[in-house]
């Protein structure tokens, strides 16, 4: 699950990836927007107001190059529920298995005896075949051999790094671009000090009838399980599909993904090349009851990610004769100074979230009507925008997951009481906003601890840049950088007026219907969505443009769903895993007959 803060940044981006995010400022133009306007004889598009924004811009392209703008009487586009044609008695007949004990007693198993082999991967692990805590997966792929016999019998498996698994099932017409669905198969480790705080314990994978209990059963074994609990399903229903599918599952997401997913990534690039899949559907946001209405929120973009490292130096001596400032003195003051200085967090027309609000306008009925009214006058209003962010930042977590955020994770310095020390450093944490750059963020924290630089006569260095003048003398240093070199840009933002975008949500709403016997196109309304953190999806950015972070359950609902995610008691409720099978056999059933 990406919505997390232990995951430690080694990874190396491939090279390939990290120049694919097409983010530019004000790459909407206004004066060509202005003309389109006016050949529609409508005023009502956002980008008019592009220069108004700056410096944010007021729209931006997605990976595709489209620029998304909303009409007011377009706020939310929504695709119908798409449900399979060629296949649709293989569909209605599996769903009827779905619904029957026989079958939910063996997803309850499926999950339950995943969840009871430990895949845990920790911190700073050293490469494949030398750290032996790696070995914890043979047992976890000898699992899935025996419990799933026809995938084993029909995919081609590879093992990439000895422990990554890619699944092929070869589709009859090659020219069609496979599916990818990926999940990890590690799991956030266990803390041994709380053992004893579980309801039940945390490799049991206990079902009490209701949930399944354990480690890893919603992150992220429900999603890699509910994968190929569909497939061997579908197998043996003797489906065979014309769309190739193929299955990505990393063993190290919960820390980067560095051995994991990064070596797959290389794998799939070397064995399909860039933008040869369809879609790909990884963990991500589920569905939940926001504002009176169900509303799933495929994450279609992540935030970036840097860590700062923020270094000074100074002259050490005996402590018996300090300076005013010693360098702990110092580092303090600097950090403060961050501390009183966050990012400005600015709801900007160009960015998922803005989107995301405008479909709460649109379709959640207890929205404050205040809010509504602002929201919807935004599209083309300046002033509503404003009134729409004070009414929405209202929300911590809304602000934070709009703006850039830093927290000051790190600190050291000092080695004895009676020395002074030489050194403190200390790591600050950014999330990159979507519509903001590692670029952005390093330039911001540089100018904003110049002032104290120069107040402390520090040589000043940031991001290799030697800023005061070479070679001046100086009392001490000041040196800021990429702590780890794991800088993440935030990723492309994958289209939402792109029929694949369509494909996925209209079997988010088929299965949501058929899970609980409904028709219409309004029971769950689908909305874009951002991670906060990074998913494997990270590596995966050249294979399409059309990356959707996605678990089909309702994991917002406090009252029903998953819960438990990276801390103790981590369940999954039966049905919303019996309703994930659905989701993943509807999605390579649409996929199979999708024409773009
Ligand atoms: C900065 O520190 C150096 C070394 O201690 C000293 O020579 C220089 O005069 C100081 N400059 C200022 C402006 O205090
Ligand atoms: C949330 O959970 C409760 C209790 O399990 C359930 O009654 C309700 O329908 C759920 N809401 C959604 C949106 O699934
Ligand atoms: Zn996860």
């Amino acid at each position: 699950m990406a919505l997390k803060d232990d995951f430690v940044k080694e990874a190396l981006l491939p090279s390939t990836v990290s120049d694919a995010s097409p983010r530019k400022k004000g790459s909407c133009r206004a004066g060509l927007v202005v003309v389109k306007a006016l050949l529609l004889g409508l005023s009502v598009w956002a980008c008019l107001n592009a220069l108004d924004l700056a410096p944010v811009p007021a729209c931006m392209k997605d990976r595709l190059g489209h620029e998304r703008e909303w009409k007011a009487d377009e706020q939310c586009p929504q695709a119908t529920a798409v449900v399979p044609k060629k296949n649709v008695e293989l569909w209605s007949s599996l769903g009827k298995t779905f619904d029957s004990d026989a079958f939910k007693a063996r997803a309850v198993e499926w999950i339950g005896g995943a969840v009871r082999v430990p895949t845990q991967s920790y911190d700073k692990m050293g490469p494949v075949g030398e750290d032996k805590r790696w070995e914890a997966f043979g047992p976890f792929h000898d699992y899935l051999l025996k419990s799933f016999p026809l995938i084993h019998s029909t995919l081609e498996l590879t093992k990439v790094n000895t422990w990554g698994l890619v699944y092929v099932w070869k589709g009859s017409d090659a020219s069609l671009k496979p599916l990818l669905l990926a999940a990890h198969q590690d799991v956030v480790p266990v803390n041994p000090d709380t053992v004893d705080e579980w309801t039940h314990p945390p490799f049991s994978g206990y079902f009490d009838g209701e949930r399944i209990w354990g480690r890893g059963s919603s992150d992220d074994k429900s999603g890699l399980i509910g994968i190929l609990s569909s497939i061997e399903s579908l197998l043996e229903a003797g489906f065979q599909p014309t769309r190739g599918v193929v299955l990505a599952f990393g063993f190290d997401e919960e820390t980067s993904g560095l051995h994991g997913a990064a070596a797959i990534s290389k794998y799939l690039h070397e064995t399909y090349g860039e933008n040869s899949f369809l879609l790909l559907v990884d963990e991500g946001g589920g569905f939940a009851q926001e504002y009176g209405s169900v509303i799933a929120t495929p994450g279609i973009a992540e935030k970036g990610y840097i860590d700062v490292r923020v270094e000074v130096t100074s002259p050490g001596g005996h402590s018996s004769v300090p300076p005013q400032h010693t360098t702990i003195g110092i580092l303090s003051q600097l950090l403060v100074h961050y501390e009183e200085n966050p990012y400005e967090a600015k709801l900007s027309r160009g960015t998922p979230i803005y989107w995301k609000s405008q479909c709460l306008a649109a379709y959640a009925p207890d929205l404050p009507g205040e809010l509504r009214k602002a929201l919807k006058k935004s599209v083309k209003s300046d002033k509503a925008l404003k009134a729409a962010q004070k009414e929405l930042f209202k929300s911590k977590s809304f602000h934070a997951l709009v703006g850039t955020t830093q927290a000051i994770d790190l600190i050291n310095g000092g080695v004895k009481t009676n020395a002074l020390p030489e050194l403190a450093w200390a790591v600050v944490n950014h999330r990159i906003a979507t519509d903001s750059s590692v670029g952005d963020v390093q330039a911001h924290d540089t100018e904003l601890l110049k002032q104290l630089a120069h107040q402390f006569n520090l040589s000043y260095t940031a991001f290799g840049s030697q800023l005061t003048e070479e070679g001046a003398p100086a009392y001490g240093t000041l040196t800021l950088s990429d702590a780890w070199g794991t800088a993440l840009a935030p990723a492309p933002i994958s289209p939402i007026d792109a029929p694949e975008y369509a494909l996925l949500s209209g079997t988010i709403k088929a299965t949501y219907n058929a899970h609980r016997s409904l028709t219409g196109d309004e029971n769950i309304v689908v909305a874009p969505g951002i991670m906060s953190g990074n998913t494997d999806t990270r590596y995966y950015w050249a294979l399409t443009p059309h990356i959707y972070r996605y678990n089909h359950h309702n994991g917002g609902n406090t009252t029903g769903i998953a819960s438990g995610v990276h801390t103790i008691n981590e369940f999954l409720v039966a049905d919303a895993f019996y309703e994930q099978i659905r989701f993943f056999t509807t999605l390579i059933l649409n996929a199979d007959e999708f024409q773009a």
